[in-house]
């Protein structure tokens, strides 16, 4: 996502990705949270100067930050942390959003646009990791179809993008009748690739059966009734 968009009704505010340079206006989001919420978004106690260096390093190591803002300010943010970042390779995703605006589907909205982010960028599977104790993390994560294990404290969840239900994730996806045709989404890209003479030929078919659909429909639109 590179523009700007209105949240929705019920939130006044805007939603789009922050530039490295803007990562100080998360910093003060982060350091607005709540005691609880900050043990809560970071899974343990952490001082001012733990998010200081922490989003220092986010303005350089790649991390997409979609973000929520008011007046200049931002007060929601949805991280996306590079694989490398992980011991396993897989892109981590976190989530704040500042007591004033919850539960007015402001964390949905950041969760759907992080995940169109990750798709964008190639990813094929995301992880989200919360405290086990956190009720809104983990109900915020299934309803995005994350499967929930625990261990050590903490509820680890992976969503395979691919397998999203999210009607808005899903109209980006390739269309059913070109995958059937053999065509493959080019990771992280909107175009698609015909990957074998065999692909190529079922894609020509298609592209037939759909150049006389057209046809057909504009002949049916102007014939008289
Ligand atoms: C988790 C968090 C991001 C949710 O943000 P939000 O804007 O309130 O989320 P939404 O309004 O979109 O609600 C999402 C879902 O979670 C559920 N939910 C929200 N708060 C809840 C709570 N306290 N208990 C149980 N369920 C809750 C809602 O019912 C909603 O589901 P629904 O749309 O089917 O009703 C927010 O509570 C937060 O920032 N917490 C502190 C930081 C944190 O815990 N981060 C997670 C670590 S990665």
């Amino acid at each position: 996502m590179n523009g700007t968009e209105t949240a929705g009704a019920a939130l006044k505010g805007t939603i789009r990705t922050l530039s490295p340079r803007e990562m100080p206006l998360l910093r003060d989001h982060l350091l607005r949270l709540d005691r609880d919420s900050r043990r809560n978004r970071f899974n343990g106690v952490v001082d001012d100067s733990f998010i200081e260096s922490y989003t220092a390093k986010c303005a350089s190591d790649g991390t997409i930050v979609v973000a929520y803002l008011t007046d200049g300010e931002v007060h929601g943010a949805a991280e996306l942390h590079q694989p490398e970042q992980s011991s396993d390779h897989l892109p981590e995703m976190a989530f704040s959003v500042e007591r004033e605006v919850r539960r007015k589907g402001l964390g949905s909205l950041l969760f759907k646009k992080v995940l169109k982010a990750a798709e964008r960028a190639g990813f094929e599977r995301v992880r989200i990791t919360t405290g086990s104790g956190n009720e809104a993390m983990k109900s915020l994560a299934r309803k995005f179809g994350a499967h929930l294990t625990f261990g050590h404290g903490e509820s680890t969840g992976i969503i395979e993008l691919n397998k999203i239900a999210s009607p808005s994730i899903a109209a980006d996806l390739p269309q059913p009748d070109l995958l059937k045709a053999g065509l493959r989404p080019v990771a992280g890209r909107r175009e698609l690739k015909v990957a074998t003479p065999t692909d190529f030929a079922r894609a020509s078919v298609a592209l037939g059966r759909w150049y006389w659909r057209q046809v057909f429909r504009a002949w049916e639109i102007r014939r008289p009734v």
